[in-house]
């Protein structure tokens, strides 16, 4: 159970002061930048940001402040955006499936990194891409300890690894490898596994791999106690030189969740309450969709909006969303304190990856007002 103490005064003058009808998606540009700077420091190798995980310029820009020069692009979209905001950025096409049009896209904005997972999209890229681009075999394997299974879509086994690292090397390309452990995966042994197969791979191939991409993954504070990322880093460290003597690869990382999650939080409105019912002015389609794909977060509280004081009686509440569907439902109960009423803003932790950049508009609800605080 999730409630906790105020941490931002700011947050809750505001709401009471204003009472927004909309959600308010509060920021704290100097989290953002602690997070870039950890992982800076803390990881062995070049850190990339995944932009999917919130592409707002107000995030690029303040991760650009903090000295991320590398961007993971899964589209044209992505690629124009960070090209827009840097120019001089380097940007790694990490979405192994690509139309023509998209690769051509990619090739005329310059980007001279790319992904692949199977023979038929390299040899589309082969036929498209200048001479000396960087091409990672994206692996997977058979380990689960995240939130979804990225490998039921993406990524080859070792055999086929083998042989489209041998195609990368015969085309003259820069051959590297990379894989993604699944979002929000809390084990380092899983990246040891995927380091310790990578080089297996490449010892059979017989490639000296140039860099080695060991994903995003890194797991942000959602649940239970905060996630200590530095284990991570050290296994990532550890098992890069246990598993490739010489030759080593340089390590570079592509996080999206761990880097934004923290720096956002969310405050959705009580629009009304029946028994122990209540309609949220955001759900399931919008800011809160992860909820129906990866579960609940669990760190929250309620802000009273009249600042009286709630009772400390916990009960569990059904949660609808905005919307005029049913399925507009959070998929769990959530426990809440008993004399929660409308007007009062439930203040949701650790909203800053995936909420922005997959909530939909869906009933015309999906508006969000971003006010930035300051962590005082
Ligand atoms: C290729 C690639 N890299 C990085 C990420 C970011 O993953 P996460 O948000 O779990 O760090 C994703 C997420 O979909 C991805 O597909």
């Amino acid at each position: 159970m999730g409630i906790q103490q105020a941490i931002w005064q700011t947050r809750d003058t505001y709401l009471r002061q204003f009472g927004p009808d909309l959600p308010v998606a509060f920021f704290d540009p100097a989290v953002l930048a602690d997070t870039a700077r950890m992982f800076q420091q803390g990881f062995p190798g070049l850190v990339t940001y995944a932009v999917k995980a919130n592409p707002t310029a107000r995030v690029l820009r303040g991760l650009i402040a903090a000295g991320i020069k590398a961007f993971d692009v899964a589209s044209p979209v992505e690629i124009d955006l960070v090209r827009g905001l840097m120019p001089d950025a380097t940007l790694h096409y990490h979405n192994p499936i690509r139309s023509m049009q998209e690769i051509t896209h990619a090739v005329d904005a310059g980007v001279r990194s790319y992904s692949v997972d199977r023979m038929g999209e390299l040899e589309k890229l082969l036929a498209q891409i200048p001479d000396a681009c960087e091409i990672s075999v994206r692996l997977k394997l058979d380990l689960d300890c995240s939130a979804y299974n990225f490998g039921a879509k993406f990524g080859a086994d070792a055999d086929l690894c083998v042989a489209l690292l041998r195609r990368v090397m015969d085309s003259g390309h820069i051959a590297s490898m990379t894989f993604h452990p699944g979002t929000q995966c809390t084990d380092p042994q899983i990246w040891a596994a995927y380091i310790s197969e990578v080089a297996a791979i490449a010892k059979r191939a017989k490639c000296k791999l140039h860099r080695l991409n060991v994903g995003g993954g890194f797991p942000s504070h959602r649940w239970g106690e905060e996630p200590d990322l530095a284990p991570i880093f050290d296994m990532i460290k550890h098992a890069h030189i246990q598993h490739f003597s010489d030759h080593a690869p340089m390590l570079v990382c592509e996080p999206g969740r761990a880097m934004v999650a923290d720096s956002f939080s969310l405050a959705l409105c009580v629009k009304t309450r029946t028994d122990s019912i209540i309609y949220l002015n955001d759900g399931i389609y919008g800011g809160l969709a992860e909820f129906r794909d990866i579960g609940h977060i669990e760190r929250y509280e309620v802000i009273s909006a009249s600042n009286k004081p709630l009772y400390k009686n916990i009960s569990d509440f059904t949660v609808f969303g905005p919307t005029c569907d049913s399925l507009d439902q959070l998929s769990a109960p959530l426990p809440l304190p008993n004399d929660i009423e409308e007007g009062d803003y439930i203040l949701f932790e650790n909203t800053g990856a995936y909420t922005h950049s997959i909530a939909t508009r869906f009933n015309g609800y999906g508006d969000v007002k971003t006010v930035e605080i300051k962590n005082t």
